[in-house]
Formats: C-alpha cells, sequence, structure tokens
C-alpha cells in the first residue's frame, strides 16, 4: 500500500531546486513540499546557534505539512543542524554530506578531491572528514566560495561576474593538482556547464543531488515510507522571502516553470 505523506525539503533558497530535481526523476509519484529561506539567505555565514533555529522553524512547519521523510537540500545545514534535528523530531532526516562524500570518493582516481562551499561547510570540517572515514589516505582542499550564492539568487548562471569569481575559486584548487571537484553547495550545479568549462576535461565534477536521493530511496522502502504513488503529484513551493523573485529564479535555473511559490513568515 505505501504511506501517504510527503516529502519535505529545504535549503536557503533556490539551491535545493538542484536535489527536488533529482526526486522528481527518481521518486515521480512522492509529492514534495519545498522551503527556500530566502529571508535569511545566504546560509554560508551564519553562525551554528542561527543555522540551528532556521531549521528548527523550517522542520517543524514541514512536518505540521504532513512531511513524512526530510531531505535537507542543503549542505550548510547538513554539516551543521542535521544532526542535531534529527535528535529532536521523529521523522527520518538525510543530508548531503555523506552521500556526496561517497560520490566524490568513487569518482576519484588520484586522491585528491577538492570541495567548493559556503563558509560555514568549510569551517565545520564536515566533507573531509566524511571523506577520510571512507579513504583514509584522501587529500582534500576545501575551498570557501561566498560570492556564488547571491550570485546564483541574482540569476547569474554564466556572466563575466560569475566567471571571474568561479576563477579566483577554482584556480587555487586545479594547481593543487585535484582531480576531482565536489560541488559542497546545492547551489553550485547551477553553474556546472561554466565550472567544466573552466576545469576542463581532466577534473570530474560531483553533484552530490543523485547519490543523496538514491540513499533517500533505498531509506525510506527500508522504513516502509515510499507511495501510494501518485500521478502527477502537487508539489508545493513556500520562501520567508520575496516569491515572485524566487518563481522567476527557480524558472531561470531549472528551465521549467511556472513555480507557484507562497510566501510565509515561520515563527516560533
Ligand atoms: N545551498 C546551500 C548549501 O548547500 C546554502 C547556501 C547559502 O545560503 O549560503 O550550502
Amino acid at each position: 500500500m505505501g504511506k501517504p505523506g510527503v516529502i519535505g525539503l529545504f535549503d536557503s533558497g533556490v539551491g535545493g531546486l538542484t536535489v527536488a530535481e533529482e526526486i522528481f526523476r527518481t521518486l515521480p509519484g512522492e509529492p514534495v513540499i519545498y522551503f527556500g529561506d530566502t529571508a535569511n539567505v545566504p546560509y554560508g555565514g551564519r553562525s551554528a546557534g542561527e543555522l540551528i533555529s532556521f531549521g528548527d522553524r523550517i522542520v517543524s512547519f514541514l512536518i505540521e505539512q504532513g512531511a513524512k521523510y526530510i531531505v535537507f537540500a542543503c549542505n550548510t545545514s547538513s554539516a551543521v543542524s542535521l544532526e542535531t534535528l534529527s535528535r529532536r523530531y521523529p521523522v527520518p532526516m538525510m543530508g548531503l554530506i555523506r552521500p556526496g562524500a561517497r560520490a566524490a570518493v568513487e569518482a576519484t582516481r588520484s586522491g585528491r578531491i577538492g570541495v567548493l562551499a559556503t563558509e560555514a561547510t568549510i569551517r565545520s570540517g564536515a566533507h573531509i572528514q566524511a571523506i577520510q572515514a571512507l579513504a583514509p589516505h584522501a587529500e582534500v582542499f576545501g575551498m570557501p566560495a561566498p560570492r556564488l550564492v547571491p550570485l546564483v539568487e541574482a540569476g547569474e548562471l554564466d556572466t563575466p561576474r560569475t566567471e571571474a569569481a568561479l576563477r579566483g575559486y577554482l584556480e587555487p584548487l586545479q594547481r593543487r593538482g585535484i582531480d576531482c571537484l565536489l560541488l559542497g553547495c546545492t547551489h553550485y550545479p547551477f553553474l556546472g556547464g561554466l565550472i567544466r568549462r573552466l576545469l576542463g576535461p581532466g577534473v570530474v565534477v560531483v553533484d552530490p543531488a543523485a547519490a543523496a536521493v538514491a540513499e533517500v530511496r533505498e531509506d525510506m522502502a527500508r522504513l516502509g515510507l515510499l507511495g501510494p504513488p501518485v500521478l502527477n503529484p502537487l508539489h508545493r513551493y513556500y520562501v520567508s522571502g520575496d516569491a515572485v523573485s524566487f518563481a522567476r529564479t527557480a524558472a531561470l535555473c531549472t528551465r521549467r516553470g511556472p513555480f507557484a511559490v507562497d510566501r510565509l513568515r515561520l515563527t516560533g
């Protein structure tokens, strides 16, 4: 029969849509509720206390809305608040750090892995720990990239400004001789074309979304949380900031749409 309910996802903005897209491909019969915390974007410069409190309000909202499973579609929250919040609520949750680490370890040949992520994610050391737990001899080079999330949120996916910012972040990693770059922030796959062009064919670019959603599917199956499959499920989108600008950027980034988005101020 399967269990009714929705999959809840959240991010600071449009980034988590890279994970939502993967859910639509892999679990097409499951309705999704997405929360973009655009009143508080970017998360990368936030403290652990702030990230836990934002995540707490969002998780509790998603559960009220019937979430049977929650995906932290944000590496920063996965690195900083997932552990605390998964102890606070009875609903199963999945983040992106471990699946991303696994995908990077599978992709690298030389064991020299670059991680491009937000400042808070790099500061947490979460990717290095997760990668070295799987491959103790891997060398991991973290690069905080604070300019990228505001550029993606502004819809600047392939502009001279974005290219200049990316060059500044990627060149030091290239000098380290990486053969694999892990996209450690869910906004970055929207820059994937540009990133691949700048790195050239010698570096594999890893987006953790596919590995994460494969784990979500396995986990939900194990817990009896899949389906009943819904034909054309209704997906809902909420943001804490401007709904019109989110809908515009979401359509530009995903090349889908139109997005019906509601604005919601979470309190508590
Ligand atoms: N997309 C998020 C991540 O994966 C958050 C980025 C931000 O708001 O700084 O880390």
